[in-house]
């Protein structure tokens, strides 16, 4: 049977669903091109931080460089360090290089909570050659006298200004932590936004005992965290008509088959690549052909939300009830 994986998501046609996420894998031109050749159907930059933009170098994922022995999973593949820290100056020079010898779409990602520079940091993205952007909206809101109603509107405020100031399509990485993820995606979408990514992950600092020291921690993900991305993203299919892109805890093909099912348009990929190496996206893309015609689907797109909220045999296997009926069946 002739397989379909095409999808569409930001209003751009891929080839396949599955592309390697924001990380600095995509910051070495020979990585991009391996991962072209082993299937990626587009590519996602890292940040560029507004920490960067403001020239201050202070943001998360920078201040992590100086650790890189949590990377120790990925110690054979993690970038240098110098080449994970490029400037804005030389972010704009790399969309340029990898859109000059690549045929993949680039999807470039600005990373911050305040307005500052970034319609403009957005622009000379654009101009750079980026056929969509990403929007990183990573916000800690440690400040007690701050609402979340202040925390959103923020947020919406961000979209609708890129958005205004932007032709390319606009993605936007949301945090699961919202009193209403729901309405916050609807919000997003009323917006202009033209994608949502499911999920940041957020890094939480440990506590070394000798030291007496918070330390930052980088863990890889495990596929256990995919299933809070299916969950929402079942529940946002249909809700939402936006495009919706899984984001954290794809490692495997069956993975990236209960991304498609839950409701995703596209499959993000990025601790798995970091511990494998960029040949693992033929691997998911084969264990994909083959589940499909195991199970006699003929197109991704058939696929896609096929055991979302509004399909799915057991609805309220997403909801609430579910929660009981699972703790009341642990037995000891
Ligand atoms: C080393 C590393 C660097 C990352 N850099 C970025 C980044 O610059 N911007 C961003 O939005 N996400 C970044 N992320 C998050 C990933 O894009 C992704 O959302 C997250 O790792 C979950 O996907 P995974 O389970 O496939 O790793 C980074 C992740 C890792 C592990």
């Amino acid at each position: 049977m002739a397989l379909d994986l095409s999808t569409t998501y930001l209003g751009i046609k891929l080839a396949n669903p599955i592309m390697p996420g924001a990380s600095p894998l995509v910051d070495s031109l020979d990585r991009v091109k391996a991962m072209q050749d082993a299937g990626a159907s587009a590519i996602v930059m890292h940040s560029l931080f507004e920490e960067q933009i403001d020239r201050e170098m202070k943001a998360e994922y920078v201040h992590l460089r100086s650790h890189e022995d949590v990377f120790a999973e990925a110690a054979n593949f993690f970038p240098e360090s110098d080449d994970y820290a490029l400037g804005p100056q030389e972010y704009l020079a790399h969309i340029r290089r990898i859109k000059e010898t690549c045929k993949l779409p680039v999807i470039a990602s600005l990373n911050g909570t305040q307005l500052g520079g970034w319609v403009e940091y957005a622009n000379l993205i654009q101009q750079a050659g980026a056929d969509a952007l990403e929007l990183n909206l990573y916000y800690l809101a440690t400040d007690g006298a701050i609402s979340g109603e202040e925390v959103e509107t923020d947020v919406l405020e961000i979209v609708r200004t890129v958005k205004a100031g932007v032709k390319i399509p606009v993605a936007v990485k949301l945090s699961p932590f919202f009193s209403s993820v729901s309405h916050m995606a609807k919000e997003i979408e009323l917006n202009g936004a033209d994608g949502l990514v499911l999920f940041n992950r957020f890094y939480q600092p440990d506590i070394d005992l000798d030291a007496l020291e918070v330390v930052p921690k980088l863990d890889l993900s495990s596929p256990e965290e995919l299933r809070l991305r299916l969950r929402w993203l079942a529940i946002l299919f249909g809700q939402v008509k936006l495009p919706m892109a899984c984001t954290g805890g794809v490692h495997s093909a069956h993975d990236v088959v209960k991304a498609i099912l839950a409701g995703a348009s596209v499959v993000q990929v990025v601790s798995s690549l970091l511990k494998q190496n960029p040949a693992h996206i033929r691997t998911l893309l084969a264990g994909l052909e083959q589940w499909m015609q195991e199970k006699e689907y003929s197109s991704v797109s058939q696929m896609r939300g096929a055991l979302s909220l509004q399909n799915c045999p057991d609805p309220a296997a997403f909801e609430r009830a579910n929660y009981l009926k699972i703790l009341q069946v642990w037995k000891t």
